[in-house]
C-alpha cells in the first residue's frame, strides 16, 4: 500500500507535519507513507493555466504525478481563521481536474480536534472532487498541549499505537474498494 501524506503547515516545526512522519515511522511492513514536500513550491491556482491545452508548471505535473502513484491519501493540516490553509486548498485546486483523483481514498488525520472548521471544510471540497473521504475514530488523535515532535510522539507508547492505528480504516477502505 503506497499512501501520499500532505501537510497543510508549511511550518518547519509543524505538529501536522510531525505527526505524519510519525505515521509514517510506524506504517506497517508492505505499507509505505511518502510525505509531499511541494506544497510551498506550487505556483497559484490559475486556470489559464489548467486547460486540455496547457502544459501544467512542472510542480503541478509532479504532484499530480504522486496522487496518481499512491493508493491513497492521508491529510493532516491546521485550521487557520475558521478554514483550510491557503496552500493547500491551492494545491487541492490543482487537483481538481485531476484524472486520478475521483475516487481516492482520502484520509483526514485529526490531531487537533478542536479545529472542527478544517474538518469540515476539507471534507466538503475533496467529496466535490469526488474523493472518498475516510470516516473514522481512528483518524483522530488529540496530541498534548505541549508541542511534540516526531520522536517525541514515537517515544510516547498510548501516542504512537494511536498514530500506528490511522492506518488500519485507509487498508480496510482499499481492501474493501478492490
Ligand atoms: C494565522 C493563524 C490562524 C489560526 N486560526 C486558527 C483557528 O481558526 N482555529 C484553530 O483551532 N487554530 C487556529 N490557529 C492555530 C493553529 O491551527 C495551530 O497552532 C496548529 O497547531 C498549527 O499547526 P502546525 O503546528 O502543524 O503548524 C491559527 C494559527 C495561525 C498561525
Amino acid at each position: 500500500m503506497r499512501l501520499l501524506a500532505i501537510s497543510g503547515s508549511l511550518r518547519a516545526r509543524s505538529t501536522n507535519t510531525a505527526a505524519l512522519d510519525a505515521v509514517a515511522a510506524l506504517a506497517p511492513a508492505g505499507t509505505t507513507v511518502t510525505r509531499y514536500p511541494g506544497l510551498g513550491e506550487l505556483p497559484h491556482f490559475n486556470p489559464d493555466l489548467d486547460g486540455e491545452a496547457a502544459e501544467p508548471p512542472p510542480a503541478v505535473a509532479a504532484l499530480r504525478a504522486e496522487v496518481a502513484a499512491a493508493d491513497a491519501l492521508v491529510i493532516c493540516s491546521p485550521e487557520y481563521a475558521h478554514g483550510v490553509p491557503g496552500s493547500l486548498k491551492n494545491a487541492l485546486d490543482w487537483l481538481v481536474s485531476c484524472t486520478d483523483f475521483p475516487g481516492k481514498v482520502v484520509a483526514l488525520l485529526v490531531v487537533s480536534p478542536s479545529a472542527v472548521f478544517v474538518h469540515a471544510a476539507l471534507r466538503e471540497t475533496l467529496q466535490t472532487m469526488s474523493a472518498q473521504v475516510l470516516d473514522d475514530p481512528r483518524l483522530i488523535v488529540a496530541m498534548p498541549r505541549n508541542r511534540l515532535d516526531t520522536a517525541a510522539m514515537l517515544a510516547d507508547d498510548a501516542l504512537a499505537r494511536a498514530l500506528a492505528a490511522a492506518i488500519e480504516p485507509i487498508a480496510a477502505a482499499l481492501a474493501s474498494s478492490r
